[in-house]
Order: structure tokens, then sequence, then C-alpha cells
């Protein structure tokens, strides 16, 4: 009893995680909430954080995360899993150290062993069509989560953040800190994006540089380096050592005369604490504006020191809620809520997707967004 109340109080909150998450949204369709709410208050009274399958066993999900390398992957897989649990679902979560082959067995092992739904963030986009036929053939349903799969017919939704309005967001912070708009420069400035084979790097890059090309193309900007393309700034798995061996090179070739790197556009943390290194071991000019995503706690301490000047927030939480909802939503037959219908083709046609809304974070702002909401704690971020 004591329970099975407890197990109600979870899926409360979670409830009002998802209205005061996403669901701010103009066009919210949500769908196939049928208020069968068995799932949700039964299972089998069992320890809410390990549920025993109920009586005709609990219907499982499976949770397909890239890496722990990077911290938001572990918040994402946590958060999944304990709200998946809390709604009744039994929960299979794997993480493939960014291993292509890794991640594609181990979505062939959730397929095999029964899983009814699968979430995936994929490593690389374009390696999951073969797996996922499978998955397709056993009417499996596939919910891209953060990163789009890409050409396969298998993906029913994609859950994840605006992205190109996170690169838009650093672009024009960018923007605003220079005083582009009335005129001001020229400045240098330096670009450094994610993974190619993450959608999502395009995304985030193109919606930097819709801002920041013009300014580069009429002289504002300079890009020293001269690298500006997409493939140019790209990081692979967006490892922090690339990063920093990049930047090491540029800053050695042309930031080591005295001369000044006024921005640096870092598409997230990881590359951005990659620059910060480099920049503290061989950078003896005044400090540059460098953006980043995800406020990762080594990022939002560099923000703290004044090393990093921005990151996008994303509540990783509120995605994980969304995402419960469409695997409810697709387990009770009902439609799963979405907000776009037109962004996201993966090759095969238009996924719909449920676009969550990425937050400006700094210095001003942070205790707000990331200690008072219960993301981190003080004592975290010291
Ligand atoms: C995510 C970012 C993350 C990056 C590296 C992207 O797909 O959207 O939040 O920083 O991967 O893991």
């Amino acid at each position: 009893m004591k329970r099975k109340l407890l197990s109600l109080l979870l899926a409360a909150s979670m409830l009002t995680a998802v209205l005061a998450g996403c669901g701010q949204s103009g066009n919210d369709t949500t769908g196939g909430q049928t208020g069968n709410d068995q799932q949700v208050v039964d299972n089998g009274g069992d320890d809410v954080t390990t549920p025993a399958p109920a009586a005709d066993g609990a219907i499982k999900v499976g949770v397909a995360m890239p890496t722990k390398d990077l911290q938001r992957w572990n918040q994402d897989g946590a958060n999944m899993k304990e709200q998946l649990e809390a709604a009744g679902y039994e929960v299979d979560l794997q993480y493939a150290s960014n291993d292509v082959p890794t991640q594609v067995s181990q979505i062939e092992n959730m397929i095999n062993s029964g899983c009814k739904v699968l979430v995936i963030a994929s490593i690389e986009g374009d390696s999951l069509g073969t797996v996922l036929e499978q998955a397709k053939e056993n009417n499996i349903p596939v919910i891209a989560y953060d990163r789009l799969i890409m050409n396969s017919d298998a993906v029913t939704y994609y859950a994840t953040f605006d992205n190109k309005l996170v690169g838009i967001k650093q672009g024009q912070y960018i923007e605003q800190q220079l005083g582009l708009a009335s005129g001001a420069g020229p400045f240098n400035i330096e670009l450094i994006t994610g993974d190619p084979g993450d959608n999502n790097a395009r995304f985030f890059f193109g919606g930097a540089m819709e801002v920041l090309q013009p300014y580069i193309d009429n002289g504002q900007l300079v890009v020293r380096s001269g690298q500006t393309s997409f493939d140019e700034v790209a990081t692979a798995n967006w490892a922090t050592e690339a990063a920093q061996n990049r930047f090491d090179a540029i800053i050695s070739a042309y930031y080591s005369d005295g001369t000044q790197l006024d921005a640096v556009m870092a598409s997230n943390d990881s590359t951005a604490q990659g620059v910060t290194t480099s920049l503290e071991n061989n950078y003896t000019g005044a400090w540059p504006i460098i953006t980043g995503q995800d406020c990762d706690i080594v990022s939002v301490q560099n923000m703290i020191a004044g090393k990093q000047s921005m990151s996008i927030f994303k509540d990783t939480r509120t995605l994980a809620a969304k995402t419960v909802e469409m695997v409810d939503a697709i387990l009770k037959g009902g439609e799963a809520p979405v907000n776009d219908k037109e962004t996201y083709d993966n090759g095969t046609g238009i996924i719909p997707s449920y676009l969550c809304e990425p937050v400006f974070a700094d210095i001003n702002n942070y205790e707000e967004l990331l200690i008072d909401s219960g993301y981190y704690t003080e004592d975290q971020l010291k």
C-alpha cells in the first residue's frame, strides 16, 4: 500500500514535470492520454526503482545511449530510467562507449529480449538502418532521442530540443556581446562544432552561422585560421581533447604574436572545455567570449570563474518526461505529443517531432536555472 502510494506520487510528479516543462509550446498537439493509468499506479507492488514484472509481465522499454563519457548522457539515461520505471515499465538501459557496433548489438539484444519500444540516442545517425529493419519487422516502434536517426523508415517519432535554435542563440550572444548589429568590429573569431555523424551538429552550426555569416562576409568578423566550413570545424565524437588539439594549433599559428582572439563559437560544452584548456596553456591576450551548450558541471564552474561566457541549458528531465509521454501514448495506442512536422526529414520523410525549448544560461541566471530548479546542488558547482 505504501509502495503503491509512492508510485502514485512519483507518477504525479512526473506528470507535473511534463506539464511544467516542454508543454509551453503553442502548437503542442498532445494526444494519447487515455486515462488508463494501470501501468502508472500498478507496478506489481515492487520497489519503484527496480520493478519486477507485473502479473502479466511488465512491458520492457529499451533505452540506448551513446556514451557515459559526457555528463549529459548519464543524466539522460538516469532520468529516462527513473521516469519509465515510475510509470511501471521495465527498462533495459545501455551505453555504447561511442562505439557504433556496440550500439548496434545492444539494440539487437533489446529487440531479441522483448522490448516493446526502443528509445535511441544514436552515436552515428546513419549507422542503424539495418538493425532497425529488424525492429520494424517485429513491429517495435522507435523513438529517436535527442539525435535524429537518418535514412531509416523505422523511426516513428523524434524527441529533442530545438537544435537550430541552440545555434541561433549562441550566434546571437556573440552578436550582442560584440555589438555587431550596430557595426562594431572587426573582431577575430574562431569556430568549433561537433561530430559529423551527429545530425544535431549541422543544425547547431547552421543556426549559429545563420547569425554570424553575414558579419564574416562584410568583414566585421574575421576568422584568421580561415576554417569556416562545417567539415573544417567539426570535432570527432565531440571530444574535448580533439578540440584542445585543434585550438593548440590555431593559437600557435594565428594568435601567439599578441593578436587578440575576441570570440569562439563553440557548439557545446565538451568542445568549449577543450578550447578553454588550450587558451589557458597557450594564449596570453584578453580572454575571448566562449559559447557552449549543456550546462555541464565543469562548464558552469568555468562560467562562474569567467572562463566560459554562456551555455545553453537543455533540461534533460524535461526531455525524458516528454519521451516517456511518447512511449506511453504509443503503447496505449494513442497519438504521441508532437509540435513539429516539418523540420526533421531523416531521408525517408519527415519524422514527427517534439522540440523542447533550449534556454540561455550565463553567470546572471545559472543559480535560478540550475540550483533553484534542483538540477544541481550548490556544492556540485564548487
Ligand atoms: C547533443 C548535445 C551534446 C552533444 C555531445 C549532441 O547530439 O544534442 O547536447 O553536447 O551531442 O554529446
